[in-house]
């Protein structure tokens, strides 16, 4: 918190238009992958011998690093990376979240920001972009999932008893990792995950590695338009919301069909605005320019405003929050049972 609600000086604004060139050396450190080299202390010339580099050119780039405090360098001239920066920026970090930076160079690398903004003012349709290669893009999506995953788990201890069966159902499941988590919590846990086709291909490879495939069926289609066969206590939307409309998500939640005996549980996790304007919203806020760019949908729902719209719904918002260090928030909706009688 706090580059920018500061004082300002004129240069604390140039920097800002240098910004861009810290985020050009991130992304050149992180594909070189200059951090997870850099967990012991190694000179210049070390580095350089071990990477094939031009040492000159190199020791610029260490320098620049540690002026921004990415790394720090001894009093013999050997640099490692700054400890708190380490588990973020260390490929075998649980914590790490080196594919989402490789995400964003890739992005950075296939359209210019500038002239989407631009096009979007003027009223021109900025030039669509394929996707990243789905390595990449998979690769991204598992990373920085362990932390929030876990969070909204322990939240979910509080309505579910961890050894009752649930059935649970992951809507755009992506690599499989929130439901990889909520399995360690709940060992009863039954799970069905939805995602396209190519994406599924990918999830049950890494369920397979991890042994688990026989917990959860894998489907593949477009749980938009096609049917969701089952019955759920427990409906996971993790970084769903962004790309549909209020009224499409509404659609949604009531086609899915959750299981009439028990408390229904909806858990939306994702990017949202925050009515205080700070640099943490930022984000959220660039990524409705962002999705409408590309996926021609404006995305900028609050906290609040989409909790008031599920409540209009029926839906009962039961927890709320955003998830510590990132720019993404979860919301657990309930709504009852159905009483006896009653049409399902
Ligand atoms: C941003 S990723 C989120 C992945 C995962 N839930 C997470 O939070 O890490 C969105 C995923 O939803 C899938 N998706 C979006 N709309 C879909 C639809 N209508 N049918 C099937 N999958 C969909 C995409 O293929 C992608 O894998």
């Amino acid at each position: 918190m706090n580059i920018f609600h500061k004082e300002w000086n004129s240069n604390r604004i140039m920097n800002l238009t240098n910004l861009y060139k810290v985020s050009e050396l991130m992304f050149v450190s992180i594909k070189i992958d200059l951090f997870s080299k850099l967990h012991e202390p190694k000179t210049s010339s070390e580095l350089s011998k071990e990477l094939t580099f031009d040492n000159d050119f190199l020791e610029i780039i260490l320098k620049a690093l540690v002026a921004i405090n990415l790394l720090q360098i001894d009093k013999n001239n050997r640099y490692h990376v700054t400890p708190s920066a380490f588990p973020y920026l260390n490929k075998e970090s649980k914590n790490s979240i080196n594919s989402l930076i490789e995400l964003e160079r890739t992005m950075r690398n296939k359209r210019n920001l500038n002239e989407v903004i631009l096009d979007l003012l003027t009223g021109e349709s900025p030039k669509r972009i394929d996707f990243p290669e789905k390595n990449i893009y998979t690769n991204a999506m598992s990373s920085g999932t362990y932390y929030p995953a876990l969070k909204m788990g322990r939240v979910l201890l509080k309505y579910f008893d961890k050894n009752r069966p649930i059935n649970f159902l992951d809507l755009g499941c992506g690599p499989g990792d929130y439901a990889l988590t909520f399995k360690k919590l709940f060992s009863n846990l039954v799970g069905t995950l939805i995602d396209r086709e190519e994406i599924i291909n990918i999830t049950r490879q890494r369920l397979m590695e991890k042994n688990v495939l026989n917990d959860f069926k894998l489907i593949h289609n477009d749980f938009m338009s096609d049917p969701i066969s089952g019955k759920y206590e427990l409906v996971l939307l993790s970084n769903i919301c962004h790309f549909y409309s209020l009224e499409e998500i509404s659609h949604l939640l009531n086609k899915i069909p959750f299981n009439p005996k028990e408390e229904s549980f909806v858990i939306i996790h994702d990017f949202f605005l925050d009515e205080e304007l700070n640099e943490e919203t930022f984000l959220p806020i660039f990524a409705s320019l962002d999705w409408m760019g590309n996926h021609s949908n404006r995305f900028n729902y609050t906290l609040n405003e989409i909790g008031s719209w599920l409540e209009s719904l029926g839906w009962m918002v039961v927890e709320q929050e955003a998830i510590k260090g990132l720019p993404t928030s979860y919301i657990l909706i309930k709504k009852e049972k159905k009483g006896e009688g009653e049409i399902e």
